[in-house]
């Protein structure tokens, strides 16, 4: 692809490609296009009468998704979040017809390298934080106006910081100073209300992830796409799905994990096991990046891949 000034490196892309079992005539959703890597690994895979549905709610993401599409007509481009994944896919009339779906949760390299788009606390630039950056709050309109006490549950909700009341009060006394706009600001400030640094950790990363996750909406957005994938695959078709810190691995764990028991029956209904009708099987166990990926690309380092496989109704 042309003019891709920041690029992302693709994260454990054999294991999923693996996880997807590809079919060369199949149709797939890369729910997370980002910059492609794992849609073109997949385009690869796939022959002339394969197709490909790419979402992402990063207009900069959904322009290089544009110009990949412009040259292969195998691929439909959605700007739209995942959450919106049955709607779509019923608009395109292939509900249940799904051969695999993969989502790379988190930010992109580029989302996260460019200082403007405000994800990074250690590039200095103007406090975003939003993937779509055409719609809701940024993070600085919500960290200037928030209750002292949403910031305290933001920060630990998402963050499991436990120092989410000292950052919060310092959030509050700063801004009556002066708007806090710049990631640089804001980083400088968590570190001025904390009482000591951790060796291996930049003190503002767990503050950073707790607001981008909820600006973004990010657990609920996960869970409900991921409720709408068994309408969405067909049978046989697999899930596929990267994520990035214990939040989301949690979501998806135990998703994969109920869809696997089956039909959720009040407790005191007689019911047997066989009588259960489980709606995915597991696919292997939890995937983790090699020494080697890591070393490669450190990005890779907290990612877990976890695959289900979609059962007869
Ligand atoms: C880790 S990157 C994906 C990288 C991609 N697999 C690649 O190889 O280039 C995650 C992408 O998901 C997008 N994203 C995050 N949440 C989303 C959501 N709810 N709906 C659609 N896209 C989302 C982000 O904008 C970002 O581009």
């Amino acid at each position: 692809m042309k003019g891709n000034e920041y690029s992302h490196t693709p994260v454990l892309l054999e294991e999923v490609l693996d996880g997807l079992a590809l079919q060369p005539e199949g149709i797939y959703v890369d729910a997370t296009f980002g910059r492609g890597g794992h849609s073109l690994a997949i385009l690869q895979r796939l022959n002339q009468k394969g197709r490909l549905f790419i979402f992402d709610k990063d207009p900069a993401a959904i322009t290089y998704a544009k110009q990949l599409a412009s040259e292969d007509q195998r691929i439909t481009v959605i700007h739209a979040s995942f959450c919106e994944l049955e709607k779509y896919i019923g608009e395109y009339d292939k509900l249940g017809e799904i051969s695999g779906i993969l989502f790379d949760l988190g930010m992109s390299s580029p989302q996260l390298d460019d200082a403007e788009r405000g994800f990074s606390f250690s590039r200095d630039g103007e406090l975003d934080m939003r993937m779509n950056t055409s719609s809701g709050p940024s993070a600085a309109e919500w960290i200037n106006k928030a209750k002292q006490d949403e910031i305290i549950r933001v920060l630990r909700e998402y963050g499991e910081e436990r120092f989410a009341r000292r950052i919060a009060s310092k959030i509050v006394e700063c801004r009556a100073e002066k708007e806090i706009t710049r990631t640089g600001q804001l980083s400088e400030l968590i570190v001025s209300a904390l009482p000591f640094r951790e060796k291996e950790k930049h003190p503002a990363t767990r503050s950073f992830q707790a607001i981008r996750i909820f600006i973004n909406n990010e657990l609920d957005e996960l869970r409900l796409a991921l409720e709408q994938t068994n309408k969405v695959l067909g049978t046989g078709g697999r899930l596929a799905v990267i994520s990035f810190h214990s939040l989301e691995d949690r979501i998806v764990k135990r998703f994969m994990r109920e869809q696997s028991l089956g039909d959720n029956f009040p407790p005191d209904l007689p019911v047997t096991v066989d009588q259960l009708q489980p709606h995915m099987k597991l696919i292997g166990r939890a995937v983790k990046p090699s020494a080697d990926e890591i070393y490669r690309n450190p990005r890779a380092r907290s990612a877990v891949l976890r695959c289900a496989e979609k059962l007869a109704a």
